[in-house]
């Protein structure tokens, strides 16, 4: 199926400093698509290239086949690719129903208007748009906070606003720049959940940028992991997660693991590694190391080792806490463990290291 995004060696630069270098990556119809890295490695430049806030330096961007990438943002959202609003002051003292009957009127959250245009374009397409605001704004949790003034919502209401207000332009494709990243950990996960429903339901595509590798691995079909201004890898998240392509990848989502063996640069997922009972043999199929455990750190559902390998390096193992299993590990520390991982979970990464240097 072609894709409804399509992303083609795009670059943006600063001046000296190149925000995004030399991008190439699709949208399909439908999907979630992340786009995750560490502050600064080019999520937010990539997302405004995508609606077109800034120009690319070199490269383009299609939406269904045809070249948006140079077309004024509000252009670009009344053809269906919409972003969602971060800011607040955007509201401009309108109510949440107003915003999201404004924004459905204009299409495009460029230009929302201050307070006495809003307020009266709101007035002039409520018999139009009234009764869908009233559905979105309760498909998002916010029925009751209708009639308040948006700007005096907290946080949690503010970011589904921000959100409706997305839905109510009517969006092919919906951008979302880091649309949960101020709420607490508890209010995020519930609104990831809610906006999977959301965009399941609506049948929308979603580019979703976030830092929080948690959120990637929950919320993506597939997600592209960026470092430098440059994908590292992209993938479902059960690929990335399981076949990190780098070191990066490895360390970015999930713990790394990093280990050096007979010219190998391989990476182990911690719960893949188990430290053994004394006396217990490896199972078949699988590489044991001795070591000597340096930490544990107890964490409710998990307990996490970190065991320093007589062969070099150092590997984190969780254990789930299942019965009875909690209340002995603490007088684990300093002792000496065999770990053993079956040689399937040994992935070799063979991502050329200088290429990022
Ligand atoms: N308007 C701008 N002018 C100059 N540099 C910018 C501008 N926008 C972003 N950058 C730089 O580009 C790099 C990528 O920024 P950004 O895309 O915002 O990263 P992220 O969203 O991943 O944190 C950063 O080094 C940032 O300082
Ligand atoms: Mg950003």
């Amino acid at each position: 199926m072609a894709p409804i995004i399509e992303v083609k060696d795009l670059t943006k630069r600063y001046g000296g400093l190149v925000a995004v270098n030399d991008v190439s990556f699709d949208v399909q119809e439908h999907e979630i698509l992340s786009i995750i890295g560490p502050n600064g490695a080019g999520k937010s430049t990539i997302f405004k290239l995508i609606s077109s806030f800034v120009k690319p330096t070199q490269g383009r961007v299609t939406f269904r086949g045809k070249i948006i990438s140079g077309l004024a943002p509000h252009v670009v959202a009344r053809k269906g690719v919409v972003r969602t609003f971060q800011e607040t002051t955007i509201f401009k003292g309108l109510t949440a129903r107003d915003s999201v009957i404004v924004a459905h009127h204009l299409r495009s959250h460029a230009s929302l208007p201050g307070f006495y245009l809003g307020t009266a374009l709101a007035r002039r397409d409520e018999a139009e748009f009234g009764h869908s605001s009233d559905e979105i704004l309760e498909f998002l949790g916010l029925g009751e906070v209708r009639n308040e003034i948006a700007s005096n919502l907290p946080q949690g209401h503010l970011r589904a606003l921000g959100i409706a207000v997305g839905l109510a332009a009517d969006p092919q494709v919906l951008l979302l720049d880091e649309p949960l990243g101020a709420l607490d950990a508890k209010l995020r996960q519930g609104m990831q959940l809610e906006l999977k429903r959301i965009q399941r339901e609506v049948g929308i595509t979603f580019v979703y940028v976030t830092h929080d590798q948690e959120e990637a691995l929950t919320m993506s079909d597939r997600l592209a992991v960026f470092n430098q201004g440059r994908i590292e890898q992209l993938g479902t998240p059960v690929e990335v997660y399981e076949q990190p392509a780098s070191d990066f990848v490895a360390g970015f989502i999930g713990i790394s693991n990093l280990l050096e063996r007979d010219g190998r640069h391989i990476t182990v997922r911690p719960e893949k590694v188990r430290l053994l009972a004394s006396g217990e043999s490896p199972p078949p199929g699988s590489h044991a190391e001795q070591g000597r455990i340096d930490e544990v750190v107890y964490l409710g559902m998990l307990t996490r080792y970190v065991v320093a390998l007589d062969g070099g390096g150092q590997l984190t193992a969780v254990r789930q806490n299942l019965d009875g299993y909690a209340a002995d590990v603490a007088g684990d520390r300093g002792t000496t463990v065999t770990v053993a991982w079956p040689d399937l979970q040994s992935v070799e990464i063979t991502h050329d290291q200088e290429e990022q240097a």
